[in-house]
């Protein structure tokens, strides 16, 4: 019988192990400490909601100035939708802790249908205002809970893993 102290101690061996936590998740993007993700998602959140209030508005009323309300708060949201993920993205690839969590990419995932369903909804309105009931209210809603979503999970980001504060993991 072979002596037990012989045998490879497999389950004890100690394995190098890459601790994550020490990873930086300290914002990469940021004017004089101020991460602009964080000063920049408020547009896209305030303005796919208004635009959704602004469709129930027109849907109300039936009065064509919210048809106009819509093009540029829809087209503003976008656009700052698409500011505010080009710098989340930036701080997605380039800080190594944020690109190691799965949660960091599940709101990435989240915030690009957001942006997705906000361009839609901003072209339809340009190619075909007079389609604004129903198809610029059901995607202004889909953009409302898409903005939850990803607006959520963003918040997770920062209030569950810590990620984005200017404070480094290491200090
Ligand atoms: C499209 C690609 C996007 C990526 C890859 C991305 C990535 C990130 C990352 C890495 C964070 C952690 C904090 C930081 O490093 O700044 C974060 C936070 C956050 N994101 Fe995004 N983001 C994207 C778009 C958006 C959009 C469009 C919204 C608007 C709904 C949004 C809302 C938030 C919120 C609310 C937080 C947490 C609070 C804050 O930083 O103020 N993100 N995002």
């Amino acid at each position: 019988m072979t002596k037990k102290s012989d045998e490879p101690a497999s389950n004890t061996r100690e394995e190098p192990v890459t601790d994550d936590a020490q990873l930086d998740i300290s914002s990469a993007v940021a004017v004089a400490g101020h991460p602009i993700h964080a000063m920049s998602v408020h547009f896209p959140i305030a303005l796919v909601i208004a635009t959704f209030g602004v469709d129930l508005f027109y849907w109300w009323t039936a009065d064509p100035f919210w048809v106009r309300v819509g093009v540029w708060s829809a087209g503003f949201a976008f656009a700052t939708g698409v500011f505010a993920g080009i710098v989340g993205t930036l701080e997605l690839l380039f800080v190594p802790g944020i690109r190691k969590r799965a949660a960091s990419w599940a709101h990435g995932v989240a915030a690009m249908v957001l942006l997705a369903v906000a361009g839609a909804n901003w072209v339809l309105r340009l190619v075909h205002p007079d389609a604004v009931l129903p198809h610029g209210l059901m995607l202004s809603a889909l953009a409302t809970v898409a903005t939850a979503l990803a607006g959520w999970h963003g918040g997770k980001l920062i209030f569950h893993h810590g990620i984005g504060l200017m404070v480094s993991a290491k200090e």
